[in-house]
């Protein structure tokens, strides 16, 4: 196993191309320990088999207050945030949120959704169809989702623009990467914003998400206020920045392969497969935290109790011992085994809204927009951070 001393996440070849170091770690040292940025250590696993192995884990958990002793202010203040984030939960308290919010998540009930989330991106693209060149990231990534979410939730369209502001601001500040929930000026603007609509719905019920969390119960049980508040932080926050990646990061995925964008235009039949490979290929989530409830072997290697694991889900995606084609695009590829939405109890609760944006995002784009190009292939910039990664911007011409 190999020790480095300073962090390869801090270098720029890394931001550049993390794929370049997976595939060594994944060929050399398939688990290794190495730092974080800001200095701590950590081990990182890239196999396939090992990523897929430890995510359906039981001892390796999310919660860290779980497994390591922290300060008094850290126990009695944000563990009570953690424990009702379902992202950062471990059972039984993960069990028993993931349950209650699951229902509103059916694939039926998403599948209901795909007419509104057609005519969002039909105006997306209105209001581009005369523009030679545009920012894709900024014109139809970023304000796709804010807005599937905000119907979804049943925000009101004269607040989306509130709404849109805090959930970047709160995206930008690093609250994925964070142990806990980071209480920006945002945020408190945010969860007072939930509380109030919280109170319209148990007033006024409809048939957004809200109303349904509200109404929500399984033996018994339902979700607290707290519970309600951060349940709908999350579910903004964790399905806003990784559908635009899977937007941005897939629209120049398929135009830097050319032949295949030109398949996809001809053929609209293809787009489910190739929104997979896309997964596969751009991994919106690069890798996700754990720590080890209790020494744990992964790949030969002894992990102790208390450490931090990170398994690079987008490594595994490129694993050559999975994968036909790992580095490059191939929408007719065989890509069931990917593991972009996670696995095990954690799996991605959108995962079906996510594909059916995706979905329906290319289906759009390949039908009207055929002519697109990348405007600056030379310079393509990634936003900063370990567990997403995504574009700064992306031109793109049309003629
Ligand atoms: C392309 C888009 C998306 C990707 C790649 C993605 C990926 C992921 C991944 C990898 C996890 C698991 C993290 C872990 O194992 O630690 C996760 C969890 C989650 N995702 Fe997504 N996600 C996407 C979109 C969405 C959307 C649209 C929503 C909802 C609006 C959403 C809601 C959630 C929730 C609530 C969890 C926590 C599930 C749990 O802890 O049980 N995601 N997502």
């Amino acid at each position: 196993m190999q020790q480095h001393s300073d962090s390869p996440y801090s270098h720029s070849s890394y931001r550049a191309n993390p794929y370049d170091w997976y595939a060594r770690w994944r060929d050399v040292h398939p688990v290794t320990q190495t730092t974080l940025p800001s200095g701590a250590p950590v081990y990182v696993v890239t196999r396939h088999a090992d990523v897929l192995a430890a995510l359906k884990d039981a001892r390796l958990i999310k919660n860290v207050y779980n497994v390591r002793h922290r300060g008094w202010l850290d126990q009695h203040l944000w563990r009570r945030f953690t424990d009702s984030n379902m992202l950062k939960a471990d059972p039984p308290t993960h069990t028993r949120l993931r349950r209650l919010a699951s229902d509103a998540f059916q694939p039926r009930r998403i599948a209901l959704m795909r007419p509104g989330i057609e005519q969002i991106a039909d105006t997306l693209i209105e209001r581009l169809r005369d523009k030679p060149q545009f920012d894709f990231v900024a014109d139809f990534a970023l304000p796709l989702p804010i807005h599937v979410i905000s119907q979804m939730l049943g925000v009101p369209a004269r607040d989306h623009a509130r709404f849109h502001a805090w959930s970047n601001a709160i995206i930008a500040s690093g609250v994925l990467s964070s142990e806990r929930m980071v209480l920006t000026r945002e945020m408190l603007a945010l969860s007072r914003y939930m509380r109030r609509l919280i109170a319209e719905r148990r007033r006024t019920p409809g048939d957004d998400v809200v109303s349904q969390l509200i109404a929500a119960e399984v033996n018994g049980e339902r979700l607290s206020q707290t519970e309600l508040v951060v349940t709908t932080i999350l579910l903004l926050i964790a399905g806003h920045e990784t559908t635009v990646n899977l937007l941005g990061n897939g629209l120049l995925a398929l135009l830097q392969h050319p032949t295949q964008w030109q398949l996809l235009c001809a053929d609209p039949a293809r787009i489910p497969a190739a929104v997979e490979e896309l997964l596969r290929l751009v991994n919106p989530v690069q890798l996700v935290n754990r720590y080890a409830a209790e020494d744990v072997e992964i790949g030969g290697v002894t992990i102790p109790r208390g450490a931090h694991v990170q398994l690079v889900i987008a490594a595994a995606n490129h694993d050559a011992a999975v994968f036909a084609r790992t580095d490059t695009l191939d929408i007719a590829a065989e890509t069931g085994r990917h593991l972009a939405f996670s696995q095990g109890i954690h799996y991605c609760l959108g995962a079906p809204l996510a594909r059916l944006e995706g979905l329906v995002a290319f289906e759009r784009l390949t039908q009207r927009m055929p002519t697109l190009q990348l405007a600056t292939p030379d310079t393509i910039e990634w936003r900063a951070g370990l567990e997403l990664r995504g574009l700064v911007r992306l031109p793109v011409r049309q003629s």
